[in-house]
């Protein structure tokens, strides 16, 4: 016998499990966003957490009603990332088709994978959880259904512990050989302790810039806690950061 049509009654309900009107979403990123909900992965799409330049970010809910964050990466941006440095020498994507939707599915992918590597380093970062085209789900990093504010916003928590968290995280990553090339306190979240976010431009330590990038990295954050009466000296601090077990 042939398969039926499914009903179109089970679209609509899929429909009605964005909260949020279903306009903000493009239809690529709509169906992509229906098999997640399909699979299980999610129940329902919340609310925009934060919409920016390359990507926008979702509070999102799972069947067993936990809240997790996804990231949806803008295909209409993706030329500015045509020639990017960041994606060029990453071995992991040198052979992918340069069109808009590859190139943020690219960056959706490497942040996965990024993500993965500090799961398996110890590294304070969200979990990844599913990633399909250019749309991240991970864990939501936040309490009672709330994000955790960035640094940006909040200021250090707890002093000189934080910088030590962020530069042991940074530490490990690059013991994993990562590095984030993107660390600011914009991509900083305050939870119990600080959680570094935004792995899309992370390079693995082939990456022909990865130093460069890791002492900006560092640079960044000695002078984000030296403004704020926490000097650390950064020869000394890459010195450690560089050290061999
Ligand atoms: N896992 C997460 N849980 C909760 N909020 C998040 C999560 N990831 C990101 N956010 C929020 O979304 C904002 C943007 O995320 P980010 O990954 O920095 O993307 P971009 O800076 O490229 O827009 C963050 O500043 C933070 O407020
Ligand atoms: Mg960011």
């Amino acid at each position: 016998m042939a398969h039926k049509k499914k009903p179109l009654k089970e679209d609509f309900q899929l429909k009605e499990r964005f909260k949020i009107e279903s306009e903000v979403f493009d239809r690529q990123t709509l169906l992509i966003l229906y098999k997640a909900i399909k699979k299980g992965i999610l129940q329902t799409v919340d609310y925009p957490v934060s919409t920016g330049k390359e990507a926008n970010v979702f509070r999102a809910t799972t069947p067993s009603g936990a809240n997790v964050a996804v990231k949806i990466y803008k295909i209409e941006t993706a030329p500015f990332f045509r020639k990017s440095e960041y994606l060029l020498a990453d071995p992991r994507f040198r052979n992918i088709r340069m069109t808009d939707r590859n190139i943020a599915g690219a960056f959706a992918h490497k942040e996965f994978k990024n993500l993965e590597i500090c799961e398996n380093a110890g590294v304070h970062a969200p979990r990844p959880l599913y990633v399909d085209s250019h749309v991240l789900v991970m864990s939501f990093l936040g309490e009672e259904g709330l994000p955790y504010q960035t640094m940006d916003r909040s200021g250090p928590l707890h002093g000189e512990k934080d910088l030590d968290s962020i530069l042991q995280d940074i530490r490990a990553m690059y013991r994993a050989g990562l590095v984030h090339a993107d660390v600011s306190e914009y991509n900083i979240m305050m939870g119990p302790q600080p959680i570094l976010i935004d792995f899309g431009q992370g390079v693995l330590l082939g990456h022909p810039n990865s130093k460069k990038f890791l002492e900006r990295d560092v640079e960044i954050v000695l002078k984000y806690f030296e403004k704020r009466g926490m000097a650390r000296d950064f020869g000394k601090t890459m010195e450690w950061m560089l050290e061999k077990e």
